[in-house]
């Protein structure tokens, strides 16, 4: 059944998680408030109350959870660093005891033969650095600087991959704009300069790791097509508009140096001068993909299974809307498989010869069946089917990062949709890997073979 599926010799392999979804010890070692932390401790705003205060418990039993991705056959893994272990108070020097995690996590996997891939930011901003304006503040970009040279220096050493932010897009439209996400603001179009620093800090850490010696350094920013409602040109035009905003405004700044056209001059800073640190050449640039998105006209008709339950205001020149016709996950994202090779070629048709190398640095679907998720390995088959078409095209992915090894916190949606590979007990931490998990192993197998 995957006898078809083998991929480049040399292609990576691995998992992907993020710090804030999976380690817990919250108050361990020093270890400052993150937005994450403030924005659960708030009533109402995640499912069943749920919080990342325990998670997988990931910091106490990491070694279980290297044991597990050396035996599914993994060569990297993607995790996330947790700022607030690392500068509790958002800059100065590093806290000792939350670098020694990471030193004992990197340690571990290297003797495990796995090559770690962080990544320095995924959503747990430190607290006060978001009292302090958070993504709003200019000032954020010079602190992610000096975070990024404290990692490059400390870590740069056992490192191969270096991913700077993840999902910058999420970050502004879930956290800023309609608060769905922390730090909970409902800015709308006004969050638009959060794209903006984000954009800026992640070029400022690219060359702050560059100084420090890093090999391979990108991005993981997701991206999928967006399909207009209808033929009508009312349509056309208010998906080209979605369009620009949540892939193209990410995308173009980092691979052409500019923004999509009438999308700059709204920004803050001076844009020009931002643009040129934004555009640092990258080794490689990382797509996590999901579900594509149908996008129409505002009819007032639009529902909220398209933006995950997040009402959006009524008066936005756009609507999203779910996709008739297609299975979903149980998160209610559509299938799609195809969308998934349709991405890469957008990718290769929009930046041609200055597209980077490609790593999927994300992909993966919410099953709830336990261990037995026969869905999960469907998904996995067609979604990975698609991208081997890509491949197949001469587009140049370099690796496939599975989104999850365990079962995690899913943010708003707090434990209710499980990405993992590996089922999670959240009473006792135990784990358990599913059907899917072996399949993968055997898929990995096959192709070292
Ligand atoms: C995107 C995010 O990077 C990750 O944190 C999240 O859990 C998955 N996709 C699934 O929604």
């Amino acid at each position: 059944m995957t006898a078809d599926l083998r991929f480049p010799p040399g292609f990576r392999w691995g998992v992907s998680t993020s710090a804030y979804q999976i380690e817990g010890a919250v108050a361990e070692d020093g270890r400052g408030t993150s937005t994450w932390d403030t924005f659960c401790a708030e009533p109402g705003k995640i499912l069943n109350g749920d919080s990342g205060a325990i998670a997988c418990d990931h910091y106490h039993r990491y070694a279980e959870d290297v044991a597990l991705m050396r035996e599914l056959g993994v060569d990297t893994y993607r995790f996330s660093f947790a700022w607030p272990r690392i500068q509790p108070s958002g800059s100065g020097p590093g806290n000792a005891a939350g670098l020694d995690f990471y030193d004992r996590l990197i340690d571990t996997l290297l003797g495990a033969g796995i090559q770690p891939a962080p990544t320095l930011y995924h959503w747990d901003t430190p607290q006060p650095l978001e009292d302090a304006g958070g993504w709003l503040n200019r000032d954020i970009t010079e602190r992610f600087a000096e975070y990024a040279a404290l990692l490059g220096a400390r870590f740069g050493d056992r490192v191969p991959l270096w991913i700077t932010i993840n999902e910058p897009m999420v970050l502004t439209l879930m956290g800023y704009s309609l608060g769905a996400h922390a730090p909970g603001k409902q800015l709308l179009f006004d969050a638009l300069p959060v794209a903006h620093h984000q954009l800026l800090a992640h070029g400022r850490a690219v060359q702050a790791l560059r100084a420090a010696g890093a090999l391979e350094i990108g991005i993981a920013s997701n991206h999928a097509p967006t399909w207009p409602a209808s033929e009508s040109p009312e349509d056309v035009e208010a998906a080209s508009l979605y369009d620009n905003l949540i892939n193209w405004m990410f995308a173009d700044p980092i691979i052409l140096g500019e923004y999509p056209s009438g999308i700059g001059d709204g920004m803050p800073g001076p844009v020009a001068d931002d643009l040129a640190i934004i555009s640092t050449p990258l080794d490689f640039f990382g797509i996590n993909h999901y579900a594509p998105v149908s996008v129409g006209v505002a009819t007032g008709a639009g529902d909220t299974a398209a933006t995950d339950g997040v009402q959006l205001p009524p008066g936005l020149p756009f609507e999203p809307r779910t996709l008739p016709g297609y299975p979903t996950t149980d998160f209610g994202w559509p299938i799609v498989p195809d969308a998934f090779g349709e991405t890469l070629r957008i990718f290769r048709d929009r930046y041609g010869e200055k597209l980077p190398p490609i790593y999927i640095t994300e992909n993966g679907c919410a099953i709830n069946d336990g261990v037995s998720d026969q869905r999960r390995i469907d998904y996995l088959s067609s979604y990975l089917r698609s991208l081997k078409s890509a491949i197949d095209d001469g587009i140049d992915v370099r690796g496939y990062f599975q989104w999850s090894l365990l079962d995690n916190f899913e943010w708003a949606a707090g434990y209710s949709q499980r990405f993992g590979l590996v089922h999670v007990d959240f009473e006792t931490l135990e784990r358990t890997p599913k059907e899917s998990y072996y399949w993968l192993q055997a898929l990995i197998a096959q192709n070292r073979r």
